[in-house]
């Protein structure tokens, strides 16, 4: 097949099935099946020990699998592993020790294990130095880098070669604010590329920011897997919806807010309600209750001045804190 557009066919950029992988004795993954596609960043999260780092080593070749099937644009990495690694670009957790490299020969040993020699590799080296914000430390020696700066270079090694497919595992780890934001802004500008990102973090925020699908993995087994909006809904659905209301306070006392309570206690549409901040009520509405806007068009019904009313949004914390249980493996 042509790897270079893998989207072309829709041969996804991941697909697994049945994969498993026990270390001694230790299941580190079930039976896990997930499809990436082509295109896609996907969020890869769940608790310590969950999986992520193992799934993401099958998928760099680095690891084989006890059981199953892992394939990358459509090749086999059990099967064809040498025909994989020019697909992957693989960040590690924690970047290898290379002590007495300066920051140019580490990215030079690299790029000429990838083959890329002559002009081509000194053009390739300047622009993932550029990319990573790294061409002031050029000269300088690898252990000397902060944990950002390691953090910076690993993502820059696994740039070099052009991979469809990045698998980055923790790569905002110990990254400065700045570095943040600009490591989300060059996740942005892979994605415009076509590229495949795949990024386990802990810091959901980001994850939600950067990425456009998700997959919620614990001890070993895959929990969900679907769009960050669908795992949203799908919380709504079970929970839900609830909406903000916030009305003008006098004094200290809640007296408007009480008035809300009051007014909506007992309503058949209402499920539950809870005191939020000054002047604010949280109203949980039944399953099935159609139309919410009766809660804006009743408050202010009554005379109260409305100053703000939405429905609140499962956060992606949300989300985590309910598919998964807190199970450590
Ligand atoms: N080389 C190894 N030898 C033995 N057990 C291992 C090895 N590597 C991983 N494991 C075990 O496999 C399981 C999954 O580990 P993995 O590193 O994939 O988790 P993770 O989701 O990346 O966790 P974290 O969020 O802490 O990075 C854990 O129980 C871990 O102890
Ligand atoms: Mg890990």
């Amino acid at each position: 097949m042509n790897d270079t557009n893998p989207s072309a066919g829709g041969t996804p950029a991941i697909e697994i099935q049945g994969l498993t992988k026990m270390y001694r004795g230790v299941v580190a993954l079930q039976d896990l099946d997930l499809r990436i596609e082509a295109g896609s960043a996907f969020g890869f999260i769940g608790p310590n020990g969950a999986g992520k780092s193992t799934t993401i080593k099958i998928l760099a070749t680095l690891i084989r699998p006890t059981g199953g099937h892992a394939a990358v644009c459509g090749v086999s990495v059990t099967r064809h592993a040498e025909r994989v690694k020019p697909l992957v670009g693989y960040m590690p957790d924690v970047l290898g020790v290379y002590d007495d490299m300066l920051v140019v020969e580490y990215l030079e040993f690299f790029a000429a294990a990838y083959r890329i020699r002559g002009e081509a590799r000194a053009r390739k080296i300047d622009e993932v130095l550029e990319l990573t914000d790294l061409v002031q430390k050029r000269e300088q020696p690898v252990k000397g880098l902060s944990r950002g700066m390691g953090q910076r270079l690993g993502l820059a090694r696994c740039l070099l070669h052009d991979p469809q497919v990045l698998l980055l595992d923790e790569p905002a780890a110990g990254l400065d604010p700045r570095a943040r934001i600009e490591f989300k802004e060059l996740v942005h500008q892979l994605r415009r590329q076509g590229k495949t990102l795949v990024i386990s973090s802990h810091i959901l925020s980001e994850i939600g920011e950067m990425c456009d699908t998700i997959g919620i993995i614990e001890r070993g087994k895959l929990l969900f897997a679907g769009s960050i909006g669908e795992a949203k809904r799908r919380l709504g659905a079970q929970q839900g919806r609830v909406f903000r209301i916030r009305v003008a306070e006098e004094g200290e006392d809640r007296r408007n807010a009480n008035a809300v309570m009051e007014q909506f206690r007992g309503h058949p549409d209402v499920a539950a309600m809870k005191e939020g901040g000054p002047g604010e009520v949280l109203v949980k509405l039944r399953d099935g209750a159609a139309d919410p806007s009766f809660l804006s068009r009743d408050v202010v019904r009554t005379g109260l001045s409305l100053l703000h009313f939405s429905e609140t949004e499962f956060s992606l914390e949300d989300v985590f804190l309910h598919v998964t249980k807190g199970q450590v493996a």
